[in-house]
């Protein structure tokens, strides 16, 4: 065997078992002889230098590393890349066609929902899924849907809000009103609470 992966520069140890793989990613076809225990994530970061997909625990919690596997979102940590064999990934760098982003993405972007933007890939990935499945969310089905992904920097709220943006795009209504009337029930609920104490 000569190549443990065909973007990969060091070959494989002649005794380590390899298998073939091919797996579609964000649309193009890759194929690699790569080891079985190869986790997905690093297929991704080390072998097609797809460096969008984030690693931040290696244990499952973060959600940093999540992409799309025939549509579904995974968590790439969790997955062998020989399980992608003959399947479809979708990466961050996938999200968008052209130069035109994904509702997604706008959303990110217009209410704010990153700060560092380690999470974010992975935040993006788990909404597009979400919108995929369920295109008008309620505020409950989004937090459900992102609770595998965390955020060390902006709370959650804007995360929500982007997602909402997204969803009301997706469905021909102006985002930047159904994130007000969003706002607006927030506030009534709040002033509710505090008449209730
Ligand atoms: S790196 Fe995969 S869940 Fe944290
Ligand atoms: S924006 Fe920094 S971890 Fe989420």
């Amino acid at each position: 065997m000569t190549s443990l992966f065909e973007e990969i520069a060091e070959p494989a140890p002649d005794d380590v078992p390899v298998n073939r793989v091919s797996v579609t990613v964000n649309g193009k076809r890759r194929t690699a002889d790569i080891e079985p225990r190869l986790l997905l994530a690093h297929f991704l970061r080390q072998g097609l230098k797809l460096t969008g997909t984030h690693t931040g625990c290696d244990t499952t919690n973060c959600g940093a590393c999540t992409v799309l596997l025939d549509g579904k979102a995974v968590k790439s940590c969790t997955v062998l890349a020989v399980q992608a064999d003959g399947r479809d990934v979708t990466t961050v760098e996938g999200m968008a066609t052209g130069s035109e982003l994904d509702p997604v993405q706008e959303g990110f972007k217009d209410e704010h929902a990153l700060q560092c933007g380690f999470c974010t890939p992975g935040m993006m990935l788990s909404a597009r899924a979400l919108l995929n499945e369920n295109p008008e969310p309620t505020e409950d089905e989004i937090r459900f849907a992102l609770s595998g992904n965390l955020c060390r920097c902006t709370g959650y709220q804007n995360i929500v809000k982007a997602v909402l943006w997204a969803a009301a795009k997706e469905n021909g209504q102006d985002p930047r009103q159904a994130v007000a009337r969003y706002e607006a029930a927030q506030q009534g609920r709040a002033q509710q609470n505090g008449a209730h104490q």
